[in-house]
């Protein structure tokens, strides 16, 4: 007489357990993952599973009707209070009786998959560091003179296999009156760390508590910082948001922060307490956005770059500003929130900064790497994170490289006569007709007067306020392959291009986009200064990229993917009529959307994540464009559209 057969789906893990084991005791046993906060007792309800019974000539069982055990009083009064759905049993409570099959339902499963909207992305799988459970603990005796904290780490070993609990003050003096007023049952909230460091205790509620636990997921740019609030059992964001980095005030980009630093002493203190407090702030909305206790944020995450890292962590970072441009630490950071002042999330909560890969490319190029995952691409794939810096991956299984290339801020829609950041009222999208040389456009928030394609003709538009930089980059590729511009990047006059929108200004010509003069609104001209700064911004992209393929030993690369926020409004047959990129299939050049805020995600719900990109970024090779010689030349031939020499073939298809 065998013992019964239990196998679980969709694991397809299987096993012969003893008549009478419990469901989650088997699923333990097997390593199916089945969740339980509760360690059991019927309480929580996460066990839930969905027996099958009949023949499954496929799995070689037949599971008659009283294959489980019948529902037994504590599953009769969760079922009474709180409802179970049909055909679902509580795992820790239905107990073998015979052969059976078992399907985990996803929402029972810990290590669930979250779907990621972007097309080309795999799942990320859930794996949080912080979880709850259940804990009941012995109470104190006069003959036995431990210490109520010394009895939870007992109880925490036997009942959960968790060892060396430690707890930060803030929450180890909360313990006693909790422990009594639960009755010495407590659900607590502890800590994993990815490196086997001792779990901590991050919370504690007095009996069975089945709140959600939230973490942040912030990249902190030079310019913009964005954050996402995640639930951190089923990965789902619950608010995003994204605020201007106040440092801005201190310089616009990087190298003018660390030079506000070297003329003002202390000035890295007051940008480090600008961003921390603006950090609060943020954490502060989202919570209130979402309808959440700050105090159920556990955890935060953060990508940035090198210089954002340092002032973060409130390091100076004028190493940075000068060659070797050393980091002070490169490694992943693992900190109480408390240390960077961040106060509007639980006060114990505990914060992961993924590893920088070199003093110009940040923890931001790691999380893109960790989001995009070059290392595992059986094809070489080229990414740009477009930003006021442009990281820049290239690789594939064998070998990746980095670097990161000072573009300035000129795709932001900054430095640009009109230029504003992508808002309602920014033109974000350009056509200009070959024949008429009559543009059309589409304006963020105002498609009232769309066509089905979205655009609208220029003389039909109202409500404009200014050009982004998704929509100067195509009204510059536009102008390219309408004739207005030639291949160095001047604009022709008017009875050159036949068209009455040029207006001169002084030796140089202007096109007139969108005329808002006659409504008080403004005149949009796409100007000469203007095409230039897109140039040198699209020059220092394409420079950087051109020198990871000579560091590759490559001239064509089979695959790009654009990423960074605007990465995702960019045409790719626009970027390529410019020559930011470099020559590619066009139906391989993706977008990915925010790829560094992504990694922060994936870094926040799954500990693997982290392990795994702190031994990546061992691996990846990094390019200084600041001393290579190489990248001045591929810069100056760079600059003409879409290149002086490089050929662009896909283009010509
Ligand atoms: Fe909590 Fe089953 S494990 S109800």
């Amino acid at each position: 007489d065998q013992m019964p057969l239990v196998i679980f789906t969709p694991s397809g893990k299987r096993g012969r357990f003893a008549l009478g084991t419990p469901v989650l005791t088997a699923a333990r046993q097997l390593g199916v993952d089945l969740d339980s906060v509760c360690g059991g007792r019927g309480i929580c309800s996460k066990c839930q599973v969905s027996p099958s019974y009949g023949d499954f000539s496929k799995h070689g069982v037949r599971v008659a009707d009283d294959a489980l055990s019948a529902v037994n009083a504590v599953e009769e009064r969760y079922d009474r209070l709180r409802g179970l759905k049909p055909g679902r049993r509580l795992g820790c409570q239905a107990t073998i009786q015979g052969d059976v099959v078992i399907d985990v339902p996803p929402e029972s499963q810990v290590h669930k998959q979250v779907v990621r909207k972007e097309a080309t992305a795999r799942a990320i799988t859930m794996d949080p560091a912080t979880r709850l459970c259940l804990v009941q603990v012995e109470e104190p005796d006069m003959h036995e003179p431990s210490g109520d904290f010394e009895r939870l780490q007992k109880a925490l070993s036997a009942q959960w296999g968790i060892d060396g609990l430690t707890a930060p003050l803030p929450v180890l003096s909360r313990l006693q009156p909790i422990l009594r007023k639960g009755n010495w049952q407590v659900t607590v909230a502890i800590h994993h760390d990815h490196t086997g460091a001792a779990p901590r205790l991050i919370d504690l509620w007095p009996g069975f508590h089945d709140g959600a636990l939230y973490g942040l997921a912030i990249d902190l740019g030079s310019t913009t910082i964005a954050a996402h609030l995640c639930d951190l059992v089923n990965g789902e964001v619950r608010a995003s948001a994204g605020i201007m980095n106040p440092q801005i005030r201190f310089g616009e980009d990087l190298m003018s922060r660390v030079s506000y630093v070297m003329m003002n002493p202390g000035g890295d203190r007051e940008m480090t307490a600008a961003v921390r407090q603006a950090l609060n702030d943020l954490a502060a909305s989202l919570a209130a956005e979402a309808g959440i206790d700050a105090r159920t944020i556990v955890e935060a995450s953060f990508v940035c770059n090198p210089v954002m890292h340092h002032l973060l962590l409130g390091i100076d970072p004028v190493e940075l500003g000068q060659a070797p441009f050393a980091l002070a630490t490169s490694s992943s950071l693992s900190l109480d929130a408390a240390e960077l002042d961040l106060t509007a999330v639980n006060p114990a909560a505990r914060v992961y900064i993924l590893p920088c890969i070199a003093g110009h490319v940040g923890a931001d190029a790691a999380a893109v790497a960790l989001s995009e995952e070059p290392y595992r691409s059986e094809d070489l794939v080229l990414i740009v994170d477009v930003g006021t810096n442009a990281e820049i991956l290239l690789g594939n299984k064998e070998r990746v490289l980095a670097c990161s290339s000072p573009t300035g801020p000129a795709f932001e829609g900054a430095q640009i006569s009109s230029g504003q950041r992508a808002a309602p009222g920014a033109i974000e999208r350009v056509q200009i007709d070959p024949e008429t040389k009559e543009p059309r456009f589409r304006v963020i928030g105002c498609d009232l007067w769309s066509d089905d394609s979205g655009f609208a003709a220029a003389t039909a538009t109202t409500g404009v306020t200014g050009i982004c930089g998704s929509g100067i980059i195509e009204a510059v590729a536009e102008m390219r392959m309408a004739g207005l511009v030639d291949a160095s990047g001047l604009i022709g006059a008017a009875g050159q291009t036949g068209t009455s929108r040029m207006e001169p200004e002084g030796r140089t010509q202007s096109y007139l986009l969108y005329d808002g003069s006659a409504d008080g609104g403004p005149r949009i001209t796409v100007t000469q200064g203007d095409i230039r700064a897109i140039q040198l911004a699209k020059s220092a992209l394409y420079a950087g990229a051109r020198l990871l393929m000579d560091e590759m030993g490559v001239d064509k690369v089979d695959r790009v993917v654009l990423a960074g926020a605007f990465g995702a409004h960019i045409s790719p047959k626009h970027a390529m009529v410019l020559g930011m990129i470099p020559d590619a299939p066009l139906d391989r050049v993706m977008s990915a959307g925010n790829a560094a805020g992504t990694g922060a995600r994936i870094a926040l719900c799954n500990l693997a994540a982290r392990t795994e990109i702190e031994q990546v970024v061992g691996r990846i090779h990094k390019v200084e464009t600041a001393v290579e010689p190489r990248f001045q030349e591929h810069f100056i031939a760079a600059n003409a559209l879409p290149h002086a020499t490089d050929p662009f073939p896909e283009l010509a298809k």
